[in-house]
């Protein structure tokens, strides 16, 4: 089959996983490339086809050994006719647990057929320069896997016809989500300039600003710290004791370098 488009679609509150889907969609090396940045599209999404000709690179960070639920909300949104589809997780050195198999239900789900899967490494939303997690990653050779793994795949899907690859048993295991953290960054009113990045960088809308007033409502905010790391200030930050605690734990316990995991499933 003919490919003749490529398009790129992620969830990326701190841009790791966009950087992942862009290094392999660029080594399959396919003029006509597209974006879905899942990331801005906080109001209502239509509802969006992608067509068998096309090949879908797909990235999704993991939260809590899972995908985030606004990003599968946004991913629902979106469908395949036997669309092939190259999935990928991105987790911040602990583990992604189910998270690449949740995926993979999702996008059989919604009409795609994925050919392949990867899980790579970017620098944990948490990371700090306190508790550096994973820190500046995915670096020079995260990204050089990211090629090859694209590589692979352009080399396979220009040589033949790929048949449909089948589910396995473990494609179907019932998922347990865990609940969202809910626990927002705080403001430092004195650091804050009200320049607004904040709100810009916001995934689904949590900050408002009245009267230069800045507050983030606490039920919709998914703790992604896009809002934190995009401050020039710093006047953004965690100061809940237990996910600081939480935070300090996932930098002792995690800093053993993990590398990328990559295979063809055609
Ligand atoms: C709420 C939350 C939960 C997370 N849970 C995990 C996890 O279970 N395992 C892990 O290794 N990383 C975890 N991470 C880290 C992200 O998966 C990782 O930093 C990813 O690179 C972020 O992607 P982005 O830069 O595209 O936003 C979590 C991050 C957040 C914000």
């Amino acid at each position: 089959m003919k490919i003749e488009q490529a398009i790129n679609i992620f969830f990326s509150p701190t841009g790791t996983t966009k950087k992942i889907v862009t290094a392999i969609s660029t080594s399959l090396n396919i003029k006509n490339n597209n974006e879905i940045n899942l990331t801005n599209e906080y109001s209502d999404l239509n509802i969006i086809n992608i067509p068998s000709t096309s090949i879908a690179i797909i990235g999704i960070p993991v939260y809590r050994g899972g995908l985030p639920f606004e990003a599968v909300k946004r991913l629902n949104q979106i469908s395949g006719k036997k669309t092939p589809a190259i999935i990928n997780v991105i987790y911040g050195n602990r583990d992604y647990d189910n998270a690449l198999i949740e995926l993979k239900q999702i996008i059989s789900r919604q009409g795609f057929v994925p050919i392949a899967e990867g899980a790579f490494i970017g620098e944990h939303s948490f990371s700090s320069r306190e508790y550096p997690i994973a820190a500046n990653r995915p670096d020079k050779k995260d990204l050089e896997s990211a090629l090859t793994f694209g590589q692979m795949i352009s080399k396979k899907i220009n040589s033949q016809d790929w048949t449909t690859p089948e589910l396995s048993k473990q494609d179907y295991i019932d998922i347990k989500k865990k609940e969202p953290l809910r626990v927002s960054p705080i403001v430092d009113i004195n650091l804050c300039d009200n320049c607004g990045r904040c709100k810009m960088s916001c995934p689904t809308g949590s900050i408002i600003n009245s009267l230069g007033k800045i507050t983030t409502k606490q039920e919709t905010c998914i703790t992604c710290m896009a809002c934190v790391k995009t401050c020039h200030n710093n006047a953004r930050s965690i100061q809940d004791q237990k996910l600081l605690n939480i935070i300090k734990m996932l930098h002792d316990n995690n800093q053993k370098r993990k590398e990328p995991a990559f295979k063809l499933l055609i």
